[in-house]
């Protein structure tokens, strides 16, 4: 009876694993698409007040940098399980490189962490520290997106 019991939940939680490994990404897909919506939004917040576009205002552009930082402290790995990239599954520009480089995927997300925090420091200080700071914030997306993302289409 308790041996039967036994054999019983070991395989369901074999068939939950299987089930789960071949295809419900959805939530880690939009977990991390999620996060990098975040950024791009505020990363339009500080650009429309460095061009000008949008008045200053130091505490608008805190909030937006200190957004940076929190979304910069989330950890990766939970958002992209394996067999999540985009020659395994449709509707995600993520490539194997993320799985296979891992390193380089983390180094260059914690380099984005590096450029949030410098413009964390800045962004409540006058609009001028807000041009060349988002300049270097950029340059750490794009090399992320270089090396890890597909080119949108
Ligand atoms: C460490 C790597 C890395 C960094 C740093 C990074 N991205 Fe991305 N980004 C990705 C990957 C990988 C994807 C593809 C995700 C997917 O489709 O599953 C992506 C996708 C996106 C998307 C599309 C999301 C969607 O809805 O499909 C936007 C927008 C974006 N990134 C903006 C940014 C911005 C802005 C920054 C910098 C402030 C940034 N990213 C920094 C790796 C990165």
């Amino acid at each position: 009876m308790k041996k039967r019991l036994i054999a019983l939940v070991v395989a369901s939680l074999a068939f939950g694993t299987t089930a789960s490994a071949q295809d419900d990404f959805s939530g880690a897909l939009k977990a991390r698409k999620g996060q990098f919506n975040i950024l791009a939004i505020n990363l339009g917040i500080l650009g429309g007040m460095a061009k000008g576009e949008t008045p200053y205002d130091a505490e608008a552009a805190q909030t937006a940098a200190d957004t940076l930082v929190a979304v910069s402290m989330i950890n990766q790995p939970p958002l992209f399980p394996a067999g999540s990239d985009n020659m395994s599954i449709e509707d995600t520009r993520a490539q194997p490189s993320v799985w296979d480089n891992r390193e380089d995927f983390l180094a260059k997300w914690a380099g984005l962490g590096e450029a949030a925090l410098k413009i964390q420091a800045a962004a409540g200080t006058g609009q001028e520290a807000l041009g060349p700071m988002l300049g270097m914030l950029g340059g750490a997306c794009k090399a992320c997106h270089d090396n890890h993302r597909a080119p949108a289409g």
